[in-house]
């Protein structure tokens, strides 16, 4: 009983202190999302573009440095974003797409 309530007091600290993926840097990741230009190539929930793929469920396939790696470097049909984004927004971004873990893909 103890034990769970001093495991609580250590996650609540950290979600605030930022140390885990708090709900606020998912909402910024979001934000930054649509601020960047994301949007218009990938869809998130039926809102977005169709250039990219659909990325709803992205969190379930993609690991933090795939992401990552996808983001800062892009691809043949993506733009980079590397030179774009300072390193907390690309933190804020990860953090959201991460939680975008919806099974179907729609
Ligand atoms: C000009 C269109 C375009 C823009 C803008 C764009 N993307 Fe993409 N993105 C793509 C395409 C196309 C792919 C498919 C993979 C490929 O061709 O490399 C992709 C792939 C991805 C993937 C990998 C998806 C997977 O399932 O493997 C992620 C994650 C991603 N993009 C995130 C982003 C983020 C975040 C932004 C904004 C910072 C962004 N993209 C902006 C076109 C775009």
């Amino acid at each position: 009983m103890r034990f769970s309530m001093l495991v609580l007091v250590i996650l609540m600290v950290c979600s605030s202190t930022g140390f885990a993926s708090s709900r606020s840097q998912r909402a910024l990741g979001a934000s930054v999302f649509a601020a960047s230009g994301c949007s218009h190539c990938h869809s998130i929930r039926n809102a977005g573009g169709h250039k990219g793929p659909d990325l709803s469920g992205v969190g379930r396939r993609l690991k933090n440095d795939q992401m990552r790696r996808q983001i800062t470097g892009g691809s043949r049909l993506m733009p980079p974003f590397g030179d774009t984004l300072q390193e907390t927004e690309l933190a804020d971004l990860i953090s959201y797409l991460r939680s975008c873990r919806d099974k179907a893909k729609k």
